[in-house]
């Protein structure tokens, strides 16, 4: 396997900080720091999340998307969303526990609604029903926050506050966020897209 660029180790060194034991508020001064610089460093890692999250979307809503109120959760600066439009789709609520991140996704002017919400610790913002569309990492070091997403997105459904379409897990993610993930076979690592539906009415504190 080649060795990496500068660069790209540059932008392994900035993750692995946001990585290590840190507790989610910790994660957040993380997002709020790095939100500027997102887009830029994802792209050297070469992100494919946010088309493939659309794609999926896509593909279990084929009618009338121009008219279908997709909630995009942890919609960071708003890759998903400007994916998702050039689907087809118009009308996004983004949610996000990062201010700083929610900043960089207003200024893009796709959203017609942006609140800022802890999925698992905070209520859910109410009145929106639609369809959800939520991406992580299937890496290693992102396994305990996997876990911990998943039990919160659990939990939200045994409350019948949505419903789950789908979960698709994708080998070519994005490149390795460390090199201690690089194998002999692949210099990328998998993640997940999560897809549910929730009802107009849903509001919960988890
Ligand atoms: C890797 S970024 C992904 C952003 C966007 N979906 C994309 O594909 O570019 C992860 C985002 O999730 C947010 N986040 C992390 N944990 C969260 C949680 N529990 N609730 C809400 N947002 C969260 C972070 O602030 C960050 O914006």
């Amino acid at each position: 396997m080649a060795a990496c660029s500068k660069r790209l180790q540059e932008v392994r060194d900035i993750i692995a900080s946001a990585h290590k034991d840190c507790s989610p508020s910790e994660k957040l001064q993380f997002y709020d720091e790095w939100a500027n610089q997102y887009e830029e460093d994802v792209s050297t890692l070469e992100y494919k999340a946010p088309r493939l999250a659309a794609a999926s979307l896509a593909s279990v809503c084929t009618l009338n998307r121009e008219s279908k109120l997709v909630l995009d959760v942890a919609c960071g600066t708003g890759l998903v969303a400007e994916e998702l439009q050039r689907c087809g789709f118009n009308l996004f609520h983004g949610w996000d526990g990062s201010a700083g991140m929610l900043e960089v996704a207003k200024n893009k002017q796709l959203y017609q609604e942006l609140k800022e919400c802890m999925l698992g610790q905070d209520p859910l913002p109410s009145g929106s029903g639609g369809l959800i569309c939520l991406t992580t990492r299937g890496n290693i070091s992102n396994l305990q926050y996997k876990a911990e997403l998943e039990k919160a997105m659990s939990d939200l459904q045994n409350k019948g506050f949505w419903e789950q379409i789908s979960v698709q897990e994708v080998e070519q993610w994005e490149k390795a966020t460390s090199e201690d993930e690089v194998t002999q076979e692949s210099d990328y690592i998998p993640g997940i897209i999560y897809l549910y539906r929730k009802t107009a009415s849903s509001s919960t504190v988890h």
